[in-house]
């Protein structure tokens, strides 16, 4: 399956159907009837019989220490940043604001249905340190890293090149890889790091050539006029990443509204990938991704809810932006394109494809329980509903936390709707 395919191979549905699991693993998923021979006595049976389950959702850039940051209304993305956002990340050098926040976080993921996610941290290690801890808890596939950030920006924030390094490193050696776990390669933003800095990050990624590597691009005109004054020599802001040799499979660069062809055409044949963030790129006002352009030039796109830029933590409702955004671009976007770039799409633009995103046989069974007919008005709607893909549409734009009635991360229940 790929996103490129047409969106016919994209799904399957099964009216009366199972999930068969063994030991937190799937192993087989289809009509009822066809598991029922492979039920013996000591299987336990849930019965969600008139709901719907699907592969839960993988958000694929957010900042947890902006949980207290949502809602703020800046000017723009470098306003909102100075005004609201640097001062509140002030706050996660403290490991016991950091523990506290995490367990938050992850308890808000799991109450929308996100089974993965991929997460700034702060500039601080123990931002990391505390929301590697909480996910381990929670058996909950996590990807973070420390952010490397060392200049323009207020100096209780700032680190240097050679401790982004060193702390890095020693939190790939506590955490990378233990359960669930993965470390990203996390410099903030190229405004944010100096070139000694970029230089060591690309030490690092040379260091460990499979890591995810996170960072922002092209989101914001006046952050790309800042670039272009702070990198004179570089073709693009895109070219800054390319020369430092973080363009690479497996690296997510968030929003890319402003992409000239040259960047589009770096992105593809370097496999790297976009999170598109609709609801931060609304919420700021930075401007309109071009979605369906991106599918059509084959770069990979996944979503993204971008909290704290962000308004949300439920998928459904990023997809609903996610559609409007393309409308507003003359593009439609189907149900099934959506869901797939909230699910699958994300396992794979982060290399997991083998482990989650769909129910094929051997992946982690992370799951969550759709209730599409959560309110009086989306049963009313529902109820009128022909086909599967109308009844999707409607948990898009009508939906949001109150739609997921529990969320599994391999095969443990770990949220129940009240
Ligand atoms: N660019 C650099 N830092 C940030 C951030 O925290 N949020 C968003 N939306 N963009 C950024
Ligand atoms: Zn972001």
């Amino acid at each position: 399956m790929d996103q490129f395919d047409s969106r016919e191979s994209n799904y399957e549905y099964f009216a009366q159907g199972g999930l068969l699991i063994n030991d937190g693993i799937i192993e087989k998923c289809g009509p009822l009837s066809s598991l029922i021979p492979f039920i013996s006595e000591d299987v336990s049976i849930i019965d969600y019989s008139d709901k719907l389950i699907i592969p839960g959702f993988i958000d694929t850039h957010l900042h947890y220490p902006q949980i207290d940051v949502i809602a703020s209304p800046g000017k723009d993305l470098l306003d909102w940043l100075e005004r609201f956002t640097f001062r509140s990340e002030a706050k996660y050098q403290n490991p016991d604001w950091a523990n506290q926040s995490s367990e938050f976080f992850l308890e808000e993921l799991l109450r929308n249905g996100t089974t993965s996610a991929l997460v700034f941290g702060t500039v601080h290690p123990e931002s990391a340190d505390a929301l590697f801890s909480a996910a381990f808890e929670r058996n909950f596939r996590l990807i973070t890293g420390k952010v490397a950030m060392d200049r323009n920006c207020p100096e209780y924030l700032q680190d240097t090149p050679e401790s982004s390094y060193e702390e890095a490193l020693e939190l790939i050696n506590n955490w990378h890889l233990k359960g669930r776990l993965q470390y990203a390669i996390t410099p903030r933003f190229a405004i944010t790091s100096s070139e000694a800095q970029l230089e060591k990050t690309a030490e690092l990624a040379c260091l460990y050539p499979n890591m995810v590597i996170q960072t922002h691009l092209a989101e914001n005109v006046d952050e790309v006029a800042w670039m272009k004054e702070l990198f004179p020599k570089h073709r693009s802001y895109l070219d800054v990443y390319d020369q430092y040799g973080l363009l690479r499979p497996n690296s997510i660069y968030a929003h890319c509204i402003y992409l000239d062809e040259l960047d589009e055409k770096r992105l593809h044949t370097t496999q790297s990938s976009i999170a598109f963030c609709p609801t931060s790129n609304l919420f700021l006002g930075s401007g309109l991704m071009n979605l369906q352009h991106y599918l059509n030039k084959k770069i990979q796109v996944s979503l993204a809810t971008d909290i704290g830029g962000g308004t949300t933590f439920s998928m459904l409702r990023t997809m609903g932006r996610a559609y409007e955004v393309a409308h507003l671009r003359g593009d439609v976007m189907s149900a099934f394109d959506l869901f797939y770039l909230a699910t699958f799409a994300g396992a794979k633009v982060l290399g997991l494809d083998r482990h989650i995103g769909n129910f094929m046989p051997g992946k982690e069974a992370d799951f969550i329980v759709l209730d599409l007919k959560a309110t009086p008005l989306m049963e009313r709607r529902i109820n009128s509903c022909q086909t599967l893909e109308e009844e999707l549409f409607v948990a898009i734009i009508l939906g949001d936390d109150r739609n997921i009635q529990a969320t599994y991360l391999m095969a443990e229940k770990k949220y129940q709707r009240m």
